[in-house]
């Protein structure tokens, strides 16, 4: 059963107002990507990485226009992969225990997902800012990676057409528009996602 680690860093990360694209700025003396393909490669069997044209190694494939077509493409260079532990290159501070454990769940469903409880009030609001509703905490999650999936539950989840895959913000709402089922994976407060030159900071401190 092949294990097969697949990192979108593909995008530009805009956001980050960096001089490269956000997975290949350093972070903690190294590029951001490394400190999860070291995570990976530890659990998984091989990881393949989706990224800018400019920037591939040997092994590596092109990414897509969005994230989940990234993953698609990765995830097509890997037709021996049984699952598939989806995890992005903006998540440096991943842990082995949290991979793991999100493997380790994906017994009876097609995924297994990190995710957070959220500690704020959410309210639904119109584009005006006028609230609509208030939502119910005690059931919101704020979704995270890894995403660890049945291998074919996320390849027919990825056909979808590129529309659905650019509105796409993670991959299991792909699985689960496809039908799968998909359970969530409590991660420690630490899993961060670099977007921001503030979360990169904050990314730097906890690994030095
Ligand atoms: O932009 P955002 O931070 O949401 O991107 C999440 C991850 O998806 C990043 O690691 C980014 O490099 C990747 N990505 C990609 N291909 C794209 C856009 C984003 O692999 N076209």
């Amino acid at each position: 059963m092949s294990v097969v680690g697949i990192v979108p860093a593909g995008g530009s990360g805009e956001r980050l107002g960096a001089d490269r694209p956000k997975a290949f700025v350093v972070c903690a003396g190294r590029p951001l990507i490394e400190w999860s393909l070291e995570v990976l490669e530890a659990v998984c069997d091989r990881v393949v990485v989706a990224a800018p044209p400019d920037w591939l190694r040997p092994g590596w494939v092109e990414g897509g226009p969005s994230r989940s077509a990234s993953v698609r493409n990765a995830l097509a260079a890997a037709p021996e992969a049984r699952t598939a532990v989806v995890h992005d290159a903006a998540r440096p501070l991943v842990t082995r225990e949290l991979v793991e454990a999100c493997v380790g769940a994906l017994m009876g469903v097609d995924g297994a997902i990190a995710a957070a409880r959220v500690t704020d009030t959410v309210k639904e609001a119109h584009p005006d800012g006028t609230v609509l509703r208030t939502l119910d905490r005690a059931r919101l999650w704020a979704v995270q990676t890894p995403q660890v999936f049945r291998a074919e539950a996320l390849r027919r989840a990825l056909e979808a057409d590129d529309a659905t895959l650019a509105a796409a913000t993670d991959d299991a709402s792909l699985v689960e528009a496809a039908g799968g089922t998909v359970r969530l994976v409590e991660a420690p407060p630490g899993n961060i996602k670099v977007t921001t030159e503030a979360d990169l900071a904050r990314a730097e401190a906890a690994l030095c």
